[in-house]
Order: structure tokens, then C-alpha cells, then sequence
């Protein structure tokens, strides 16, 4: 698989990473242990070489089923590990903290799920606005001087919040949603790729919505991330992405692929983004994502997407 530069920090990346929110389990629909250990490893096996994980994703779930699954292949050393601080998910809550000591245990934890001694990209998960940006970043740095962690990334921050963080840290990259359904930190991943930041996309599948598979509404439980997270599985915008859907249908259709390809390949086609986050608990489901990368939508095709995604944002 081809690989990009992730801005400045010499991670060669591959342009899709795989996400592990659903593998940690919480929130998402259920599937057995194995089969979720499986799909880390289809994603490590069909060549991706970045995969994200958090201790919030089920209270370490995610890290111990990837820590599992890079030791069963022996594949530590072939892939880039992030992972997530400031944010804890305890008794079924998520908590956020930046609290100095808490990052330096949650980094200590990570490392242990994981079963490795180091972590190339530690992303703050959000923002704390009570907590001073030196403390977190503070107990960052030390992570870095000693070793555990080999970058430091900050996710869900806004411009002004990143241009503070780059102020008190060596922030060298940024996750943020970014999706046909979801184009509001355009202009930040843009900012952050011209200052040399690698870039990362979340939900690049509008958490599942753009791959086709839902198409009436459903009423999720409260702590479903359909419910709690993505605003896209209830009214005005249900039926809104169900139009662009109309739309990508055709472009899909005449390309012989999936939504879910069209989807992550228009994402991954923005200049200013490195790298595009996927998400799935299935060996099969990432095997058929993957064969977006050959091929490229062309300019009639991305203008036709871009417009009905405009009318979306509307
Ligand atoms: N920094 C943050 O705050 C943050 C927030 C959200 C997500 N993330 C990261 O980004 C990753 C990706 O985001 P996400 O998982 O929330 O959303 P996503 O990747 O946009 O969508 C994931 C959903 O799409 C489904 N899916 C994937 N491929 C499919 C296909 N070919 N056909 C049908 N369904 C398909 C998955 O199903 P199955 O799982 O059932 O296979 C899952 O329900 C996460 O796993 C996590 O690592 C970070």
C-alpha cells in the first residue's frame, strides 16, 4: 500500500488508518472477542500501517484487542500506534481530565494494554478547559523526554485551542471528524497541514452512515454513538443524507464500487489530509474499504459529490 508523509513527524503513513472505536465494543452493535481481534488484524494483514485506538474506546477494550492482535501477528514494529489520553470511559461515562497525573497513568495503562513500551502518537482526545494547557502538555513532554510516547497529537481542539497547544508543546498532528457529511474543520486540518501537522480524518464514514447501510430511522439507545455521538441517524439530517446518498449512487454504481469506497475516496482526495480514519468490527468490511485505494474519483465526479454535500451543509 502506497504511503504519505504524516507532516513532519518521518511517519511514513499509509492513507487509510484503522479505527478501533467499534473494536473496543461500547456503543456499537456486538460481535464476539475474536472477531473484532480479527479485524485488527485484516486491517495490519491487507497492509494498513497506522491504527488509532483510546483507553476511552470500552474502558481499554480497544487497546487490549489491538495489544492482542500485533502480538499474535508479531507486527509491533510494522505499524504506528495512536493513542488517546485526557478522556476515561468509567462505568459506561466518558470523563474528561488533563489533568498531569491522570495522563501520565492513562499513558502508563495504555502502555500495558497495548504490550508495548513505547507509543508513536499520543493524541489529547479533548480538550480540557479547566486544567492549563502546561500541565497537560507539560506531562506530555515528559512522556516524550522519557521515552513512552514519540508524538503528541491533539484531536476534537479548534484553531485557537491548537494554536495555544503549539505554544506550551511539539504538537505535530491533529485528528478531527472530516466527511462529505461533516466539513466544518475544513479550514483547521488545512491551517494544521500547512504548518507541516500530520492530518488525520475521523468518521470518514459518518459513522457508518454514508456506507448505505441505514436507510430508515431507527431510535438507538441513549449510550448508542448513533444516538449520543453522530447526529446523522435522526431528523433534519437523516433524510438529508439519504438525498446525497441518492447522488453517490451513480458515481459508486459506475465505478463498479461501494458507497463506503466513494465515501473514504473523496475524503482522502483533499490535499491538506494525510490520512483517513475507517472503522469496522468485520475482517470482510475492511477487505472491500480498502479497494477504494484502486482507484480516484475524477474532477466531474468530486464536483457533483462536492455540490450535493454543499446542499447537505445547507
Ligand atoms: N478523536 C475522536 O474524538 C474520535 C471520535 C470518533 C472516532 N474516532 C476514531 O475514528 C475511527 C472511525 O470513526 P468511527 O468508527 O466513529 O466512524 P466511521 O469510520 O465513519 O464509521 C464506522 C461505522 O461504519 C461501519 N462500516 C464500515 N465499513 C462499512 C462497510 N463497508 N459497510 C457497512 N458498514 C461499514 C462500521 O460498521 P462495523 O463496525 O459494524 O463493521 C461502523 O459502524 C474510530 O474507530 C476511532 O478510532 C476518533
Amino acid at each position: 500500500m502506497e504511503k504519505k508523509a504524516f507532516g513532519k513527524t518521518g511517519m511514513m503513513v499509509t492513507p487509510l488508518t484503522f479505527g478501533t472505536w467499534g473494536v473496543g465494543g461500547a456503543g456499537w452493535d456486538p460481535n464476539p472477542d475474536e472477531t473484532r481481534v480479527d479485524a485488527v488484524a485484516a486491517a495490519i494483514e491487507c497492509g494498513i500501517n497506522f491504527i488509532d485506538t483510546a483507553p476511552a474506546y470500552n474502558a481499554g477494550e480497544a487497546e487490549r484487542r489491538v495489544g492482542r492482535a500485533l502480538k499474535a501477528l508479531g507486527a509491533r514494529d510494522s505499524v504506528y500506534i495512536a493513542t488517546k489520553c485526557a478522556n476515561a470511559f468509567i462505568d459506561g461515562q466518558y470523563v474528561r481530565s488533563g489533568r498531569g497525573d491522570l495522563i501520565l497513568s492513562q499513558c502508563e495503562a495504555s502502555l500495558k494494554n497495548l504490550q508495548t513500551d513505547y507509543i508513536d502518537l499520543m493524541i489529547v482526545h479533548w480538550p480540557d478547559p479547566v486544567v492549563p494547557y502546561e500541565e497537560t502538555f507539560g506531562a506530555l513532554n515528559r512522556l516524550k523526554e522519557e521515552g513512552c510516547i514519540r508524538h503528541i497529537g491533539v484531536s476534537n481542539f479548534s484553531l485557537d485551542q491548537l494554536r495555544h497547544a503549539l505554544e506550551v508543546a511539539e504538537v505535530e498532528a491533529i485528528q478531527l471528524p472530516f466527511s462529505m457529511v461533516d466539513q466544518k474543520n475544513a479550514g483547521t486540518l488545512r491551517w494544521a497541514h500547512e504548518q507541516g501537522l500530520g492530518t488525520m480524518t475521523y468518521g470518514s464514514l459518518g459513522g457508518g452512515i454514508l456506507t448505505g447501510r441505514y436507510r430508515t430511522l431507527k431510535t438507538y439507545e441513549t449510550m448508542d454513538n448513533r444516538n449520543r455521538f453522530y447526529p446523522y441517524f435522526r431528523e433534519p439530517l437523516f433524510s438529508k443524507v439519504m438525498a446525497l446518498l441518492e447522488v453517490m449512487e451513480p458515481v459508486a454504481e459506475g465505478r463498479s464500487a461501494t458507497l463506503a469506497q466513494t465515501a473514504l475516496n473523496w475524503a482522502r482526495s483533499r490535499d491538506f489530509i494525510d490520512t483517513c480514519i475507517f472503522g469496522s468490527q468485520t475482517r470482510e468490511k475492511i477487505l472491500a474499504n480498502v479497494s477504494c485505494l484502486d482507484w480516484e474519483l475524477d474532477d466531474e465526479e468530486m464536483a457533483l459529490l462536492d455540490q450535493a454535500a454543499q446542499s447537505l451543509l445547507q
